[in-house]
Parts: C-alpha cells; structure tokens; sequence
C-alpha cells in the first residue's frame, strides 16, 4: 500500500467568533489530535479604519483599543472553553492587520500543512458565496484549505 504523503505537523484555524468559525475549530482540532499535530488558532483584529495613519505600519495589539484586544481575547476564550482541545497542543495567536493576509503569512510562517477556516463568518452581510476572507485565502494559499460550511 501507498505510504502516506500528506503529514500534518502544524494545523492553523481562522477564529473569529463566528458560529462557522467553531465549527471549522472543531474539524481542525479532531484532525491535530489524529494526526499529533499542533494546533494553532490564530485571531486577527482588523484595525479601525485610519489606524495606519501617517507612520502607515500597524498598531501594535498594546496600542489598540482595549475594548478591541479584550475582544479578540474572548474570541479565542470562547472556542478554547467550546471545543475539545485535549491531547492536543495548542498554540493561541492574536494580531492586528488585515484578516486574510495575515493568515497566509502566519500559515507560511510556521509552514502549516492545511488551514482550516469557515465559509462565511462573523460578518454582517448574508452572502450567497463565500466570505471576503475565505476566499482570499482560498485564492492565495500555499498550503491546502479546508472550507467548513
Ligand atoms: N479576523 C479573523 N481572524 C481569524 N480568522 C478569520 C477572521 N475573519 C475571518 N476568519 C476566518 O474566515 C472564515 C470566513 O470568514 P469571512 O470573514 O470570510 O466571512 P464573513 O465574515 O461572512 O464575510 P465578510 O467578512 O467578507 O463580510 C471564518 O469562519 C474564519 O474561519
Ligand atoms: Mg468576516
């Protein structure tokens, strides 16, 4: 038989408090404990809009609003409290920019095998198609995505 050639070390999840969102949690935690790879949940606060100002580099998550990083903290509470986690070992990241490019660069970063994120999310249009950010990251992805409706 065919030796497996799909090895799965590092597992990144796009939370962001959407019901879709923890479910993808869900698919992508059962998939690290199967194959003992690390789970990294990974949550990125878009900045207000003119945040970038004039320096144009990102604030850093200290130099955000509090109510802002409290909620990306509650965000990642919430799934953590949700889902099974156990046996697993889990990474938790918050940070700050633009959702679907930060996602990709962390997932090259740590050269995960798959990333995991929901169809639609937290936001407020009723889409037929997907969400603005999984389809970038579809589109953009080195690595294989796995959708959950
Ligand atoms: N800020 C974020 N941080 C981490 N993951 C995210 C973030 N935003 C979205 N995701 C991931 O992408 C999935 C799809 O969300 P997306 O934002 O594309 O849809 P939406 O919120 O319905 O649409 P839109 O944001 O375009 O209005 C989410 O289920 C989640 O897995
Ligand atoms: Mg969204």
């Amino acid at each position: 038989m065919r030796e497996p050639v799909w090895d799965l070390h590092n597992v990144v999840v796009g939370v962001d408090g959407s019901e879709q969102s923890c479910r993808a949690a869900t698919v992508s935690a059962d998939l690290a404990r199967r194959n003992g790879a690390v789970l990294h949940l990974v949550t990125i606060v878009r900045p207000p809009e003119g945040w970038w100002g004039i320096v144009g580099s990102p604030p850093t998550p200290s130099a955000l609003s509090k109510s802002l990083t409290d909620a990306q903290r509650e965000i990642l509470d919430s799934v953590v409290a949700s889902i099974d986690l156990s046996e697993i070992e889990v990474i938790q990241v918050e940070d700050v920019g633009d959702p679907a490019r930060m996602l990709l660069e962390y997932a090259e970063r740590v050269e995960a095998e798959v990333m995991v994120i929901g169809r639609r999310g937290a936001g407020l249009i009723e889409r037929i198609m997907l969400g603005s950010v999984a389809n970038r990251v579809v589109h953009d992805a080195e690595c294989p995505v796995l959708l959950v409706p």
